[in-house]
């Protein structure tokens, strides 16, 4: 049976830490790291998503400006209230959460977030910046990843990981930081996609194996690798008679038949989801620490 990663407890362990170097920024320059988290609509997983960050935001002692927005706004109000908040010297990060709406043109959302405040690293600026290995704040998920990797004790030097998903979010980033000569990488990388012939036969040669396809199912145990390390990225809502709410969370894996061949496993819930919120708080810190740097 693989062993599973603890995501949960991980995060949990890089909060406290978080918290206290919120606590002493506070302390030495007068600073609250200050987030802006805008939802458009009311999508129930992003609604979720939206309140989970929220509170980690608080236990974490930073300030987080909720702002809902309706799912009709006009592309150029919000891009108005982005605006506002790259001039707001109380917030040091604004994050739009993703999908939006239908009808507004999410490029051109995330393009007009100021890079500095740029705690989600979507845009242009700060990928380029990554894919340089300059400094900038990392994509959460994928740096998440790479942290439950190391934790885990995991080694990528040299090792054949393979991703499933090439989303911007995701699969694109977390491909080239397993590939890119840093900690936590000098992987050999196979990115997977919907267009890719005899995906089981490359997930049987990957020793991580990171699956971001946004489908539950997607590996099976006859498709892994015996010992791998397997990331599930999915968060996906299916039907469940049992659960009061109707559904349950799942993966993108078939949690039972990858449990009995892969070395390690994350699990959904518990697994990549809290180390997300937890690199969310880790590039808020960065961004207010630098803005208190700049004005000292
Ligand atoms: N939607 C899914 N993942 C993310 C994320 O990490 N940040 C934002 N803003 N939206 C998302």
């Amino acid at each position: 049976m693989a062993e599973l990663i603890d995501g949960k407890a991980l995060a949990a362990a890089l909060r406290a830490e978080i918290r206290e170097k919120t606590a002493a920024l506070r302390a030495r320059t007068g600073v609250t790291p200050g987030l802006a988290v805008i939802l458009v609509g009311n999508d129930p997983a992003s609604t979720s998503y939206v309140t989970a960050k929220e509170r980690a935001l608080a236990e974490a002692g930073m300030v987080s400006r909720d702002i809902r927005l309706p799912a009709d706004i006009a592309q150029e109000e919000l891009l108005r209230i982005i605006g506002e908040l790259n001039a707001d010297s109380a917030i040091h990060g604004i994050l739009v959460q993703l999908p939006l709406p239908r009808g507004l043109d999410e490029a051109a959302v995330i393009h007009a977030i100021a890079p500095e405040k740029d705690v989600d690293g979507f845009t242009p600026v700060n990928v380029g910046r990554m894919l340089l290995g300059e400094p900038c704040f990392l994509p959460c998920t994928p740096h998440g990843v790479i942290k439950m990797l190391e934790a885990a004790g995991v080694q990528t030097v040299g090792a054949h990981a393979v991703v499933i998903g090439r989303s911007n979010i995701v699969g694109k980033p977390v491909a080239h930081l397993l590939a890119a000569k840093r900690p936590g990488g000098n992987a050999t990388v196979t990115l997977c996609h919907t267009a890719t012939r005899n995906l089981a036969e490359i997930t049987r040669q990957a020793d991580i194996l990171v699956v971001a396809s946004g489908r539950p199912n997607t590996v099976t145990g006859s498709m892994v690798k015996p010992g791998a390390a397997v990331i599930d990225v999915g968060v996906n809502r299916v039907p469940c008679a049992d659960s009061p709410r109707g559904w349950k969370l799942c993966g993108d894996c078939d949690f039972e038949s990858v449990s009995r061949v892969a070395g390690k496993l994350t699990p959904v819930p518990g697994g990549v989801g809290p180390m997300t919120i937890t690199m969310l708080l880790e590039n808020t810190l960065q961004a207010a620490e630098q803005a208190a740097e700049q004005r000292a």
